[in-house]
């Protein structure tokens, strides 16, 4: 996600902004920029890479001036190169602004500007602002930049400056992060709270649609009436690692708990005024889709999980086999990809050697590619012919778990999309699971908000050795993922079964007190599964069951029963993950282990 830091005080203002951006380079970026008030003319600099190439060319030519704004973009319209980074500009560089977030409506608001005679230099969504605040600046900045968001749709966090204004900076909060901070006689803007750590641990959190004024020796916070907002001034007590993790003990913790805003951001943004998705930079066409002999889904661990559900779901809307296979498995198949042929590949990183592999190949033979990803400009979304990026923010722990939810999310979309280009869904079914899967941030934050009841698993399984994740249909594919972030960050040996096969040979493990994980969300395979519990549990297991909450009857075959909250069985997955990824963590933390980072597992395997 992008960073942003904004100073007005004693100091050079490079040299704090370039040092608070240090501190959110965690949140993952691909170039930097920062914009000095140097007397009446703003100095701009940016670069794409590393922060430290933007620090080494401050260093080398030194930025006068004690009032500025940066930022490290994590690109999510347009290419991570110099002329997309921010600050974006207007045409005089008499105003600059640095942007977290998605300007929704930027498309609109660019044929207006365009129309009034801007010319823009980047694909950006963000450098419509600037243009924005110029077309009502009249020599009142803050009325200008009111006016100006006024106009916009989307989610923004905000740093602006005026090159007449040199004792002035305005800042806006609307669903993306920003907090303002107060030093001796100096005010700061930021991000997150890392960025500010080393000058003051007095903080204002700012709610959405608030606007941070600093002028002068003064900082208000203002509404969106701007009328002045009494704020309470916050003392942080955290240490600069805990702030990186937001207060969390973990990033893969932190990471669990942003799933619904993952979630949230992964649809919602790319939902029309008419409510229809909107794929991005995926260009097919009815004819093309219409032309395809086979689609294949392709990835590794956690990914190849969520390509399997994808896989579900798009064989039920589209109606046509769909084939899925494990990277690298499938480089070295006979597989019947050609010029006929999708191959949707799924990474978080977009960088994993065994599918960048299957691109390349699959593109030799004629395929179209189609990427889904968690990082903008990676290899593979650079190379692929069409892309969707889930929009979960950075994912640092080596374990996934909001990428492999954004990533069911974003598989649902585009099946849902292609099936109704292709007339194989009613506009109504379309819009009925649209309407369901906005309803899924809500029920993942209630599974969170219950995370106690995990813990009780947790205790029951954190000495065992051997552990076995259950399911059918759906729940055999969730079941794969349950069992893989267990061993991954606990080292205890589990996995996952499809529950119907289990007498066929594997139940021989079974013995008194095994924890068998059974996943019972699949209504039409309830009582099936019901009864391969009771296979399990007559030979001593210790069931624990994860089910809808009206399903009561499966407490009668269960020791523990972790309820999800009820939902259309094809998007129970991206609920009922959660109570697993949860016992993954707890269980690895009992064990004093190293969640984050465990051992012999890398967070991008760019070796084959
Ligand atoms: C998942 O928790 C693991 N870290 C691993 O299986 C991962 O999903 C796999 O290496 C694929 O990575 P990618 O999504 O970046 O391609």
């Amino acid at each position: 996600m992008c960073g942003i830091v904004g100073y007005f005080g004693s100091k050079n203002a490079a040299d704090v902004i370039i040092s608070g951006l240090e501190k959110l380079e965690y949140r993952g970026y691909d170039s930097a920029g920062i914009a000095v008030n140097e007397g009446n003319e703003l100095e701009i600099r940016k670069f794409s890479g590393r922060l430290s190439v933007l620090a080494d060319d401050v260093k080398e030519n030194p930025m006068k001036g004690n009032l500025g704004i940066g930022h490290t973009r994590w690109a999510t319209h347009g290419e991570p190169t110099i002329v997309n980074s921010h600050p974006h500009f207007n045409k005089d560089k008499s105003i600059a602004v640095v942007h977290n977030g998605i300007i929704e409506n930027y498309l609109d608001l660019r044929k207006e500007l365009e129309q009034d005679g801007v010319e823009f230099l980047s694909d950006t969504d963000t450098e419509v602002i600037p243009f924005l605040i110029d077309k009502y600046y009249e020599g009142d900045l803050l009325d200008a930049v009111y006016k100006a968001v006024g106009r916009l749709r989307g989610a923004y966090a905000l740093g602006i400056l005026h090159k007449d204004h040199a004792d002035e900076m305005v800042a806006v909060r609307k669903d993306s992060p920003l907090i303002a901070g107060v030093g001796e006689g100096e005010f700061f803007v930021a991000s997150d709270i890392p960025a500010l750590l080393n000058y003051t641990r007095n903080v204002y959190y700012l709610d959405n649609g608030e606007v941070v004024h600093i002028k002068g020796d003064k900082i208000e916070i203002l509404n969106d009436k701007k009328e002045v907002v009494d704020k309470k001034l916050n003392k942080v007590t955290w240490d600069i690692e805990a702030a990186e993790k937001g207060g969390y003990k973990f990033f893969m913790e932190k990471e669990i708990f942003e799933q619904p805003q993952g979630c949230k951001d992964t649809l919602e943004r790319r939902l029309d005024k008419d409510g229809h998705i909107v794929l991005d930079d995926i260009k097919m066409t009815k004819e093309e889709l219409e032309n395809l002999e086979n689609i294949y889904i392709i990835a590794c661990g956690t990914a190849y999980n969520a390509g399997v559900l994808g896989k579900t779901a798009m064989q039920k809307f589209m109606g046509i086999p769909v084939y899925t296979d494990i990277a690298s498995e499938f480089r070295y198949n006979d597989n019947f990809v050609n010029e006929h042929s999708l191959v949707i590949l799924v990474s978080q990183s977009g960088e994993t050697a065994d599918t960048l592999a299957v691109l390349r190949d699959s593109k030799e033979k004629g395929a179209r590619v189609l990427a889904v990803t968690n990082v903008v400009g990676s290899t593979i979304a650079r190379e692929a012919d069409d892309v969707f990026y889930t929009w979960a923010g950075t994912e640092i722990a080596v374990a996934s778990t909001k990428a492999y939810t954004t990533q069911i999310v974003s598989l649902y979309m585009i099946s849902l999309n292609f099936a109704l280009k292709m007339g194989k869904i009613t506009e109504e079914y379309y819009f009925e699971m649209i309407e369901k899967m906005k309803e899924l941030p809500g029920k993942i934050q209630e599974v969170l908000d219950n995370k106690d009841e995990v813990y009780e698993v947790a205790k029951q399984i954190v000495n065992k050795e051997h552990a076995f994740f259950l399911g059918r249909g759906i729940d055999y594919s969730l079941a794969m993922e349950g069992s893989l972030k267990l061993k991954e960050v606990s080292y205890i040996h589990a996995e996952a079964f499809a529950a119907g096969e289990l007498k066929h040979g594997t139940i021989a493990l079974i013995e008194e007190g095994t924890p068998v994980i059974s996943l019972a969300t699949q209504q039409n395979l309830f009582e099936k599964m019901v009864s391969n519990m009771e296979e399990v549990r007559a030979r001593g297991a210790n069931v624990i069951a994860i089910a809808q909450r009206h399903n009561k009857e499966v407490e009668k075959v269960s020791s523990h029963t972790l309820y999800i909250p009820d939902s259309d069985d094809l998007l129970s997955p991206v609920i009922a993950v959660v109570p697993m990824q949860l016992l993954a963590l707890m269980v690895s933390d009992m064990k004093g282990l190293d969640v984050d980072k465990p051992r012999n597992l890398a967070k991008s395997v760019t070796v084959e």
